[in-house]
Protein backbone atom coordinates (compact mmCIF):
# COMPACT_ATOMS: atom_id res chain seq x y z
CA UNK A 1 0.00 0.00 0.00
CA UNK A 2 2.82 2.44 1.25
CA UNK A 3 4.97 1.51 -2.05
CA UNK A 4 1.70 1.91 -4.49
CA UNK A 5 1.18 5.38 -2.40
CA UNK A 6 5.40 6.71 -2.88
CA UNK A 7 5.31 5.05 -6.57
CA UNK A 8 2.48 7.37 -7.13
CA UNK A 9 3.14 10.18 -5.22
CA UNK A 10 6.71 10.15 -6.87
CA UNK A 11 5.38 11.41 -10.19
CA UNK A 12 4.76 15.26 -8.52
CA UNK A 13 7.50 17.65 -10.04
CA UNK A 14 6.75 19.43 -6.50
CA UNK A 15 7.98 16.23 -4.94
CA UNK A 16 10.50 15.49 -6.68
CA UNK A 17 12.14 19.53 -6.15
CA UNK A 18 11.59 18.65 -2.56
CA UNK A 19 13.62 15.79 -2.00
CA UNK A 20 16.05 16.38 -5.32
CA UNK A 21 17.13 19.88 -3.49
CA UNK A 22 17.14 18.26 0.17
CA UNK A 23 20.58 18.34 1.98
CA UNK A 24 20.30 14.76 3.29
CA UNK A 25 19.44 13.11 -0.19
CA UNK A 26 22.84 12.95 -1.65
CA UNK A 27 23.71 10.75 1.44
CA UNK A 28 20.87 8.22 0.74
CA UNK A 29 21.60 8.73 -3.44
CA UNK A 30 25.38 7.53 -2.37
CA UNK A 31 24.05 4.15 -1.17
CA UNK A 32 22.69 3.08 -4.24
CA UNK A 33 24.05 5.32 -6.72
CA UNK A 34 27.97 5.09 -7.66
CA UNK A 35 28.15 8.37 -8.47
CA UNK A 36 27.49 10.85 -11.40
CA UNK A 37 30.59 10.47 -14.25
CA UNK A 38 31.77 7.88 -16.25
CA UNK A 39 35.03 7.99 -13.59
CA UNK A 40 33.80 7.55 -10.50
CA UNK A 41 31.30 4.24 -12.08
CA UNK A 42 34.59 3.15 -13.78
CA UNK A 43 35.99 2.99 -10.03
CA UNK A 44 32.99 1.15 -8.68
CA UNK A 45 33.39 -1.12 -11.48
CA UNK A 46 37.13 -1.64 -11.11
CA UNK A 47 36.52 -2.50 -6.75
CA UNK A 48 33.50 -4.89 -7.83
CA UNK A 49 35.26 -6.97 -10.49
CA UNK A 50 38.34 -7.01 -8.70
CA UNK A 51 36.45 -8.63 -5.68
CA UNK A 52 35.48 -11.56 -8.60
CA UNK A 53 31.87 -10.09 -9.16
CA UNK A 54 30.32 -8.65 -12.85
CA UNK A 55 28.57 -5.47 -13.41
CA UNK A 56 26.09 -4.32 -15.46
CA UNK A 57 25.80 -0.24 -15.80
CA UNK A 58 23.20 1.62 -15.57
CA UNK A 59 23.21 5.46 -16.89
CA UNK A 60 20.65 6.70 -15.02
CA UNK A 61 17.92 8.56 -16.97
CA UNK A 62 14.02 7.39 -18.28
CA UNK A 63 10.80 8.69 -20.06
CA UNK A 64 13.09 11.14 -22.37
CA UNK A 65 10.59 12.94 -24.51
CA UNK A 66 12.47 14.57 -27.24
CA UNK A 67 14.96 13.23 -30.05
CA UNK A 68 18.36 15.44 -29.46
CA UNK A 69 17.61 13.96 -25.57
CA UNK A 70 17.81 10.16 -26.64
CA UNK A 71 20.65 11.15 -28.69
CA UNK A 72 22.82 11.86 -26.04
CA UNK A 73 21.70 9.02 -23.54
CA UNK A 74 22.84 6.68 -26.47
CA UNK A 75 26.31 9.04 -26.67
CA UNK A 76 26.66 8.26 -23.27
CA UNK A 77 26.35 4.83 -23.35
CA UNK A 78 29.01 4.72 -26.45
CA UNK A 79 31.17 6.56 -24.48
CA UNK A 80 30.96 4.61 -21.54
CA UNK A 81 31.26 1.16 -23.12
CA UNK A 82 34.53 2.70 -24.84
CA UNK A 83 35.91 3.51 -21.75
CA UNK A 84 35.17 -0.01 -20.63
CA UNK A 85 36.95 -1.49 -23.62
CA UNK A 86 39.74 0.59 -22.90
CA UNK A 87 40.17 -0.14 -19.23
CA UNK A 88 40.30 -3.58 -20.06
CA UNK A 89 36.97 -4.15 -18.07
CA UNK A 90 34.28 -5.02 -20.63
CA UNK A 91 35.27 -8.83 -20.00
CA UNK A 92 32.74 -8.58 -16.89
CA UNK A 93 30.87 -5.35 -17.52
CA UNK A 94 27.98 -5.02 -19.54
CA UNK A 95 25.38 -2.35 -19.38
CA UNK A 96 21.24 -2.31 -18.78
CA UNK A 97 19.89 0.29 -20.83
CA UNK A 98 16.21 1.87 -20.75
CA UNK A 99 14.00 2.15 -24.05
CA UNK A 100 12.16 5.35 -22.52
CA UNK A 101 15.49 6.60 -22.33
CA UNK A 102 16.28 6.20 -25.94
CA UNK A 103 13.08 7.79 -26.92
CA UNK A 104 10.52 5.38 -26.93
CA UNK A 105 7.72 7.63 -26.20
CA UNK A 106 9.55 10.59 -28.41
CA UNK A 107 5.69 10.58 -30.59
CA UNK A 108 4.44 8.40 -33.18
CA UNK A 109 8.29 7.92 -33.87
CA UNK A 110 9.38 6.27 -30.56
CA UNK A 111 10.10 2.98 -31.32
CA UNK A 112 12.14 3.36 -34.43
CA UNK A 113 14.07 5.94 -32.71
CA UNK A 114 14.70 3.91 -29.16
CA UNK A 115 15.29 0.67 -32.10
CA UNK A 116 18.16 2.41 -33.92
CA UNK A 117 19.65 4.29 -30.23
CA UNK A 118 19.67 0.56 -28.99
CA UNK A 119 21.40 -0.86 -32.31
CA UNK A 120 24.12 1.62 -32.03
CA UNK A 121 24.72 0.62 -28.33
CA UNK A 122 24.47 -3.19 -29.26
CA UNK A 123 26.94 -2.19 -31.90
CA UNK A 124 29.23 -0.53 -29.83
CA UNK A 125 28.63 -3.25 -26.95
CA UNK A 126 30.61 -6.15 -29.43
CA UNK A 127 33.05 -4.07 -30.58
CA UNK A 128 33.58 -4.13 -26.72
CA UNK A 129 33.34 -7.46 -26.69
CA UNK A 130 30.39 -7.23 -24.05
CA UNK A 131 26.70 -6.95 -24.10
CA UNK A 132 23.42 -4.90 -23.18
CA UNK A 133 20.52 -5.99 -21.52
CA UNK A 134 17.27 -4.01 -21.76
CA UNK A 135 15.74 -3.16 -18.63
CA UNK A 136 12.04 -3.41 -18.24
CA UNK A 137 9.85 -0.40 -17.38
CA UNK A 138 6.03 -0.63 -16.34
CA UNK A 139 3.10 -3.01 -18.39
CA UNK A 140 2.57 -0.01 -20.86
CA UNK A 141 5.77 -0.67 -22.16
CA UNK A 142 6.50 -4.58 -22.09
CA UNK A 143 5.06 -5.23 -25.45
CA UNK A 144 6.77 -2.88 -27.46
CA UNK A 145 10.12 -3.59 -25.51
CA UNK A 146 9.61 -7.17 -26.18
CA UNK A 147 8.98 -6.20 -29.99
CA UNK A 148 12.52 -4.34 -29.86
CA UNK A 149 14.13 -7.26 -28.11
CA UNK A 150 13.20 -9.56 -30.86
CA UNK A 151 14.29 -6.83 -33.77
CA UNK A 152 17.53 -6.58 -31.71
CA UNK A 153 18.51 -10.37 -31.26
CA UNK A 154 18.37 -11.08 -35.37
CA UNK A 155 21.55 -9.35 -35.48
CA UNK A 156 22.81 -9.43 -31.78
CA UNK A 157 21.37 -12.63 -30.39
CA UNK A 158 23.46 -11.85 -27.11
CA UNK A 159 20.80 -9.08 -25.95
CA UNK A 160 19.27 -9.94 -22.43
CA UNK A 161 15.44 -9.10 -21.45
CA UNK A 162 14.12 -8.53 -18.36
CA UNK A 163 10.72 -10.02 -17.14
CA UNK A 164 8.61 -9.37 -14.10
CA UNK A 165 7.03 -11.94 -11.64
CA UNK A 166 4.60 -9.51 -10.59
CA UNK A 167 3.01 -9.51 -14.56
CA UNK A 168 0.49 -12.27 -15.19
CA UNK A 169 1.82 -12.53 -18.30
CA UNK A 170 4.98 -13.37 -17.51
CA UNK A 171 5.21 -17.33 -16.99
CA UNK A 172 4.17 -17.43 -21.02
CA UNK A 173 6.93 -14.96 -21.95
CA UNK A 174 9.14 -17.13 -19.53
CA UNK A 175 8.46 -20.44 -22.19
CA UNK A 176 8.62 -18.11 -25.35
CA UNK A 177 12.22 -16.78 -24.34
CA UNK A 178 13.64 -19.81 -22.42
CA UNK A 179 15.63 -21.16 -25.87
CA UNK A 180 19.39 -21.17 -26.43
CA UNK A 181 21.48 -18.27 -26.07
CA UNK A 182 18.27 -16.24 -24.70
CA UNK A 183 19.89 -14.18 -21.67
CA UNK A 184 16.86 -13.34 -19.52
CA UNK A 185 17.26 -11.53 -16.27
CA UNK A 186 14.18 -12.40 -13.92
CA UNK A 187 13.09 -10.09 -11.23
CA UNK A 188 9.49 -9.20 -9.34
CA UNK A 189 8.88 -6.16 -11.11
CA UNK A 190 9.42 -2.05 -9.44
CA UNK A 191 6.64 -0.18 -10.54
CA UNK A 192 3.15 0.18 -9.26
CA UNK A 193 0.93 -2.15 -11.33
CA UNK A 194 -2.97 -2.71 -11.55
CA UNK A 195 -4.58 -5.73 -10.04
CA UNK A 196 -6.12 -6.32 -13.96
CA UNK A 197 -2.37 -7.10 -14.60
CA UNK A 198 -0.20 -7.75 -12.26
CA UNK A 199 -0.30 -9.91 -8.62
CA UNK A 200 -0.28 -7.29 -6.26
CA UNK A 201 0.09 -9.15 -3.23
CA UNK A 202 3.76 -10.03 -2.08
CA UNK A 203 3.43 -13.69 -1.80
CA UNK A 204 1.74 -14.47 -5.49
CA UNK A 205 4.49 -12.31 -6.73
CA UNK A 206 6.98 -14.74 -4.84
CA UNK A 207 5.35 -17.73 -5.67
CA UNK A 208 5.18 -16.47 -9.26
CA UNK A 209 8.74 -15.73 -9.07
CA UNK A 210 9.55 -19.46 -8.52
CA UNK A 211 6.96 -20.67 -11.43
CA UNK A 212 8.89 -18.56 -13.59
CA UNK A 213 12.75 -19.26 -12.31
CA UNK A 214 11.15 -23.16 -12.78
CA UNK A 215 10.66 -22.41 -16.46
CA UNK A 216 13.62 -20.58 -17.18
CA UNK A 217 16.09 -23.32 -15.34
CA UNK A 218 14.56 -25.77 -17.02
CA UNK A 219 14.58 -24.45 -20.01
CA UNK A 220 17.48 -24.13 -22.64
CA UNK A 221 18.51 -20.35 -22.28
CA UNK A 222 21.10 -18.35 -19.89
CA UNK A 223 18.76 -17.15 -16.96
CA UNK A 224 19.75 -14.28 -14.87
CA UNK A 225 17.78 -14.65 -11.39
CA UNK A 226 17.66 -10.54 -10.14
CA UNK A 227 16.33 -10.91 -6.53
CA UNK A 228 18.21 -9.33 -2.90
CA UNK A 229 15.34 -12.03 -1.02
CA UNK A 230 17.03 -15.29 0.58
CA UNK A 231 14.45 -17.55 0.00
CA UNK A 232 14.06 -17.22 -3.72
CA UNK A 233 17.94 -17.28 -3.61
CA UNK A 234 17.91 -20.46 -1.41
CA UNK A 235 15.18 -21.88 -3.65
CA UNK A 236 17.18 -20.49 -7.45
CA UNK A 237 20.46 -22.58 -6.29
CA UNK A 238 18.26 -25.76 -5.28
CA UNK A 239 16.35 -25.33 -8.63
CA UNK A 240 19.50 -24.86 -10.67
CA UNK A 241 20.90 -27.93 -8.98
CA UNK A 242 17.73 -30.08 -9.71
CA UNK A 243 18.52 -29.45 -13.25
CA UNK A 244 22.05 -30.30 -13.44
CA UNK A 245 22.71 -26.70 -14.36
CA UNK A 246 26.30 -26.07 -14.38
CA UNK A 247 27.72 -23.02 -11.91
CA UNK A 248 28.40 -20.91 -15.30
CA UNK A 249 25.09 -21.74 -17.20
CA UNK A 250 22.54 -19.05 -14.84
CA UNK A 251 23.67 -16.09 -12.63
CA UNK A 252 22.40 -14.32 -9.45
CA UNK A 253 21.97 -10.28 -9.88
CA UNK A 254 21.83 -7.62 -7.13
CA UNK A 255 21.48 -3.66 -6.87
CA UNK A 256 24.54 -2.45 -6.06
CA UNK A 257 24.44 -1.24 -2.24
CA UNK A 258 22.27 -3.57 -1.43
CA UNK A 259 23.20 -7.15 0.56
CA UNK A 260 26.89 -6.66 -0.57
CA UNK A 261 27.63 -9.39 1.69
CA UNK A 262 25.50 -11.65 0.24
CA UNK A 263 26.43 -10.72 -3.07
CA UNK A 264 30.09 -11.80 -2.30
CA UNK A 265 29.12 -14.69 -0.34
CA UNK A 266 27.22 -16.10 -3.43
CA UNK A 267 30.37 -15.09 -5.53
CA UNK A 268 32.71 -16.87 -2.72
CA UNK A 269 30.25 -20.43 -3.26
CA UNK A 270 31.39 -20.35 -6.94
CA UNK A 271 28.58 -18.47 -8.56
CA UNK A 272 27.95 -16.00 -10.87
CA UNK A 273 27.38 -13.16 -9.45
CA UNK A 274 26.41 -9.45 -11.82
CA UNK A 275 25.85 -6.17 -9.53
CA UNK A 276 23.45 -3.65 -11.25
CA UNK A 277 25.26 -0.26 -10.79
CA UNK A 278 23.55 2.76 -11.58
CA UNK A 279 25.09 6.63 -12.09
CA UNK A 280 24.52 9.52 -13.67
CA UNK A 281 22.78 12.80 -12.36
CA UNK A 282 18.95 11.76 -13.22
CA UNK A 283 18.85 9.07 -10.46
CA UNK A 284 15.19 10.31 -9.14
CA UNK A 285 12.97 7.36 -10.36
CA UNK A 286 15.42 4.79 -9.42
CA UNK A 287 15.71 6.23 -6.02
CA UNK A 288 11.94 6.54 -5.52
CA UNK A 289 11.82 2.89 -6.55
CA UNK A 290 14.53 1.59 -3.71
CA UNK A 291 12.89 3.69 -1.41
CA UNK A 292 9.40 1.94 -2.03
CA UNK A 293 10.39 -1.09 -2.17
CA UNK A 294 11.85 -1.31 1.54
CA UNK A 295 9.60 0.71 4.13
CA UNK A 296 12.87 0.71 6.60
CA UNK A 297 15.01 3.11 3.67
CA UNK A 298 11.86 5.54 3.68
CA UNK A 299 12.00 5.57 7.73
CA UNK A 300 15.49 6.43 7.41
CA UNK A 301 15.24 8.93 4.72
CA UNK A 302 12.08 10.60 6.35
CA UNK A 303 13.90 11.02 9.20
CA UNK A 304 16.88 12.75 7.94
CA UNK A 305 14.68 15.23 6.18
CA UNK A 306 12.99 16.12 9.16
CA UNK A 307 16.14 16.78 11.20
CA UNK A 308 18.10 18.48 8.74
CA UNK A 309 15.06 20.85 8.15
P1 LIG B 1 12.08 -7.93 -1.90
O1 LIG B 1 11.70 -6.53 -2.32
O2 LIG B 1 11.02 -8.78 -1.31
O3 LIG B 1 13.32 -7.84 -0.94
C1 LIG B 1 13.89 -8.96 -0.29
C2 LIG B 1 14.93 -8.47 0.68
O4 LIG B 1 15.99 -7.81 -0.02
C3 LIG B 1 14.43 -7.43 1.67
O5 LIG B 1 13.84 -8.02 2.79
C4 LIG B 1 15.70 -6.68 1.98
O6 LIG B 1 16.50 -7.42 2.88
C5 LIG B 1 16.41 -6.65 0.67
N1 LIG B 1 16.04 -5.46 -0.14
C6 LIG B 1 15.25 -5.45 -1.24
N2 LIG B 1 15.14 -4.20 -1.74
C7 LIG B 1 15.86 -3.42 -0.92
C8 LIG B 1 16.13 -2.03 -0.92
N3 LIG B 1 15.64 -1.20 -1.86
N4 LIG B 1 16.92 -1.54 0.06
C9 LIG B 1 17.45 -2.36 0.99
N5 LIG B 1 17.22 -3.69 1.05
C10 LIG B 1 16.44 -4.22 0.10
N6 LIG B 1 12.62 -4.10 -11.79
C11 LIG B 1 11.95 -3.79 -12.93
O7 LIG B 1 10.73 -3.57 -12.87
N7 LIG B 1 12.61 -3.74 -14.12
C12 LIG B 1 13.94 -4.01 -14.24
O8 LIG B 1 14.49 -3.95 -15.35
C13 LIG B 1 14.65 -4.35 -13.05
N8 LIG B 1 15.98 -4.63 -13.09
C14 LIG B 1 16.59 -5.13 -11.95
C15 LIG B 1 17.91 -5.56 -12.01
C16 LIG B 1 18.49 -6.15 -10.90
C17 LIG B 1 19.89 -6.66 -11.00
C18 LIG B 1 17.76 -6.29 -9.69
C19 LIG B 1 18.35 -6.95 -8.49
C20 LIG B 1 16.48 -5.80 -9.61
C21 LIG B 1 15.89 -5.21 -10.73
N9 LIG B 1 14.59 -4.71 -10.66
C22 LIG B 1 13.95 -4.37 -11.83
C23 LIG B 1 13.95 -4.46 -9.34
C24 LIG B 1 13.11 -5.65 -8.92
O9 LIG B 1 11.96 -5.75 -9.73
C25 LIG B 1 12.65 -5.49 -7.46
O10 LIG B 1 11.88 -4.33 -7.32
C26 LIG B 1 13.78 -5.43 -6.46
O11 LIG B 1 14.81 -6.32 -6.82
C27 LIG B 1 13.30 -5.80 -5.05
O12 LIG B 1 12.78 -7.11 -5.05
P2 LIG B 1 13.52 -8.36 -4.36
O13 LIG B 1 13.41 -9.49 -5.33
O14 LIG B 1 14.90 -8.00 -4.01
O15 LIG B 1 12.63 -8.75 -3.15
Amino acid sequence: MLRRALLGVSRSSTIKNLVVKAPVTSNVVERFVAGETVDEVVAATRRLTGAGLSVTIDHLGEDTRDQAQADQVAQAYLDLLARLRDSGLSDRAEVSVKLSALGQFVGSDGERIAFENAELICGAARNARTTVTLDMEDHTTTDSTLGILRELRKDFPATGAVLQAYLHRTEADCHDLAYVGSRVRLCKGAYAEPESVAFTDQADVDKSYVRCAKILLAGAGYPMLATHDPRLVKIGQQLAADHDRALDSFEFQMLYGIRPTEQQRLANLGHRVRVYVPYGTDWYGYLVRRLAERPANLTFFARSLMTRS
